[in-house]
């Protein structure tokens, strides 16, 4: 099998070793760059990863990378075709993910200046929460196309949403498809009338104070975690949609998934970073695809955009 092209992650925590770990595991890439400003720990990490591969089967090669205040080491991302932004603080129980801006930005920015430095042409994907504002400040840090920065939390929030109807039902999780738009947090907007289990719509099946039981469980499903973990927050089911969102940048799938991403008139909202679904390739976002919404989810999504514009308006001055 042909492995090409390199990708990087900042920050080796829990997201991003994970994160780290499922690309290598793809086997698609010629490298998978891990790093962090903890002297040591990406390439303890990279080393502990690589020494997996004879029992894994892949030959992806981790390498790890600390890099310094002023930017050194950040060399070692150089040519990355996708750069993954997981660095910055995560929650502690009871606190919101827009408790976090004001340390998470500064991260942000830093390492925002360095890929525009060291990685011009890379498709960034941001994790750091909180999402949305995180994803429109590595916007602007880079001074990138909008196209070319985009934000995970719709696959996250929807994957949250399917397993727990798939428990609910019983029933397979692969026959299970949902859909989450809007913001990563309070704003969340499900979306029911486009769920369906095995071809068949959920609301059919499942009496609607259910489904909102289950979609009040999704909207909160980060937040849960927490309160469990007690220390960090969810990164095994969030490491698997960043790493699924890069390999449809890689592979240039054109592959539809919700995503954090610049919204110019699609549901007639504009200027706006929002989860919506959209098309992937090798460029990042291909396209944002509308689905037909009743008219209680356009209003809802109306609703979360205007809440999330009004915050991302100030993080320019972050
Ligand atoms: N550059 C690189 N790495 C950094 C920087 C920086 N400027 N600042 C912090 N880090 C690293 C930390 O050293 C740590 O290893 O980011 C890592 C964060 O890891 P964890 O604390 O384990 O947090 P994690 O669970 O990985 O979450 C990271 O994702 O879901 C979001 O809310 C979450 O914003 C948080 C992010």
């Amino acid at each position: 099998m042909a492995r090409s092209g390199k990708v990087a992650v900042i920050g080796a925590g829990f997201y991003g070793s994970t994160t780290a770990q499922r690309l290598a595991e793809y086997d698609i890439f010629d490298t998978v760059v891990l790093t962090d400003i903890v002297e040591g720990k990406p390439e303890g990490l990279a080393l502990d990863m690589n020494q997996s591969r004879p029992v894994e089967g892949f030959e992806t090669r981790v390498v790890g990378q600390t890099t310094g205040e002023q930017g050194e080491g950040y060399e070692t991302i150089a040519g990355s075709g996708i750069v993954i932004i997981t660095a910055g603080l995560p929650r502690k129980p009871g606190m919101s993910r827009m408790d976090l801006i004001e340390t998470n930005a500064t991260i942000v920015r830093q390492i925002a200046e360095n890929v525009t430095r060291h990685a011009p042409d890379a498709v960034v994907i941001v994790v750091t929460n909180p999402l949305d504002e995180m994803t429109a400040l590595a916007q602007l840090a880079t001074g990138f196309p909008r196209t070319r920065v985009l934000g995970q939390a719709g696959m996250l929030d929807t994957a949250r949403f399917t397993n727990f109807v798939a428990e609910e039902l019983a029933v397979a999780v692969a026959s299970v498809r949902t859909l989450t738009l809007g913001s990563h947090g309070d704003t969340m907007v499900p979306v029911p009338s486009a769920c369906t289990v095995d071809g068949n719509a959920l609301t059919d099946l499942m009496p609607a104070d259910r489904i909102e039981e289950l979609v009040t469980r999704t909207r909160n499903g980060g937040a849960e975690v927490v309160a469990l973990l007690k220390t960090g927050s969810a990164y095994y089911a969030p490491s698997a949609a960043a790493a699924r969102m890069a390999r449809a940048v890689a592979e240039d799938s054109g592959a539809v998934l919700p995503v954090c991403a610049w919204v110019d008139g699609e549901y007639g909202i504009s200027g706006v970073y929002l989860g919506v679904t959209a098309e992937l390739g090798a460029s990042g976002v291909r396209k944002v695809v509308e689905t037909d919404l009743t008219a209680g989810e356009k209003a809802a999504l109306t609703e979360a955009a205007e809440a999330v514009r009004a915050k991302q308006a100030d993080v320019q001055n972050l």
